[in-house]
């Protein structure tokens, strides 16, 4: 892909990573990605905001072929997909200034082993001028490294959010078109690193209300050029009451524990309480994620092995405690042969899911009558919660 003019003077630059599937080894990308720098040319100085993940180095390299001076390299965030291919632009580029957060300065030196001479430090709120372009430095902690901060283009009105609203799609478009294939894709981002530091993020979104805001160009996918409704889906996720929603992680290893979750998935829906499954054997954590933005209870299914929770329901129960939901609610269910430890194994895992446990249902073998009545009972329990705490 060439260097792409988004408005007078500023332009998209990177790579688009088509087959990318894996992220940090940990995150599942259907969609690929995108991985989004930009160049503001001022009448007096160059600034680039971004670059790319050192695989796709390259690209970004070409596109600067024509590029006669970069006085600044903004570096929003020090994760290398942004930062990576800092050190290649410095070798192109020697007289430019990587214009970074404090924090962002000693992540930059421990991780890219760049001299402190290289840094300019943006303070919070600080300008810098590139002649007939100003850029506004906001710091935007936490998003969802310690060091983040996104950059206003006061001239343009244009926010650089890097992680902050991004989506991982990999598309020719360079704009939002297909709006629903975005929200999707920017919900599970958010989930997946951004759920735990909401409480930041909330006072970071505050922060920005008073910018005048015609476009959001975000470092992953697509740039918003009608920015409210991402806005306005990033508020919602961030401080909007829980749903009416269970979302069910389970395992099953010979039958017994999917017959209760299923009999429980049927008996919630029986209540009006919608239910999300997720078979642990074969899920998208992603869309685990994703579904944990909305849910008011989270059921785990586990069988006991080895005298405790399979160890894939003690990964989604990592996950959970990890990634911090809004969840009011959590139960187990699951089926044993002779004993074990399981509810107290995963009750020790989630010390930071501030939820009121609702007694777990566990049987012995295959589940009997007396099970199921014990399932009516607990669908009945989250039912009941969910509507007196107003969920919808
Ligand atoms: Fe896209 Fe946190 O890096």
């Amino acid at each position: 892909m060439e260097k792409r003019k988004i408005k007078e003077k500023v332009f998209w630059l990177g790579a688009v990573d088509w087959d990318r599937r894996l992220f940090d080894s940990l995150v599942p990308l259907p969609d690929g990605t995108s991985y989004n720098a930009y160049l503001i040319e001022g009448s007096e100085k160059t600034a680039l905001l971004d670059t790319v993940d050192p695989p796709m180095a390259e690209t970004l390299m070409k596109q600067l072929n024509d590029v006669s001076k970069i006085d600044y390299i903004v570096s929003h965030h020090a994760e290398q997909d942004h930062s990576g291919t800092i050190p290649q632009v410095l070798k192109r580029f020697p007289e430019a200034k990587v214009v970074v957060t404090p924090k962002a300065a000693n992540m930059l030196a421990d991780l890219l082993k760049l001299p402190e001479s290289a840094f300019v430090i943006a303070e919070d709120g600080q300008v810098l001028s590139l002649g007939d372009k100003t850029l506004k430095f906001i710091h935007t902690p936490w998003v969802h490294w310690p060091e983040t901060m996104v950059t206003y283009l006061e001239e343009d009105r244009i926010l650089f959010t890097c992680d902050f609203y991004g989506s991982h799609i990999a598309t020719s478009d360079l704009f939002v078109i297909d709006q629903g294939r975005v929200h999707e894709a920017a919900k599970r981002y958010f989930a997946e690193i951004m759920m735990p530091f909401r409480n930041v993020i909330e006072k970071n979104i505050e922060k920005l209300k008073n910018y005048k805001i015609d476009m959001i160009a975000p470092s992953h996918g697509q740039i918003y050029d009608k920015p409210a409704w991402i806005m306005e889906s990033y508020r919602e996720w961030v401080s909007g009451p829980p749903r009416n929603l269970a979302v069910v992680p389970f395992v099953s290893m010979h039958g017994s524990t999917q017959r209760m979750v299923d009999y429980l998935a049927q008996a919630l829906v029986k209540k009006g309480v919608r239910v999300e499954l997720f078979n642990l054997v074969v899920t998208d954590i992603g869309r685990l994620a994703m579904s944990l933005v909305d849910a008011a209870t989270l059921v785990v299914g586990t069988p006991t092995v080895l005298a405790g929770p399979h160890p894939l329901a003690a990964y989604a129960a990592f996950l959970a405690n990890a990634l911090r939901p809004k969840a009011k609610f959590l139960s187990i269910v699951g089926s044993y042969g002779w004993g074990g430890k399981t509810v107290e194994t995963l009750a020790a895992m989630i010390p930071n899911l501030k939820v009121e446990v609702i007694d777990p249902v566990l049987c012995k073998g295959l589940p009997s009558d007396t099970d199921f009545e014990a399932l009516d009972r607990l669908a009945g329990t989250i039912a009941r919660k969910h509507q007196d705490s107003g969920f919808k």
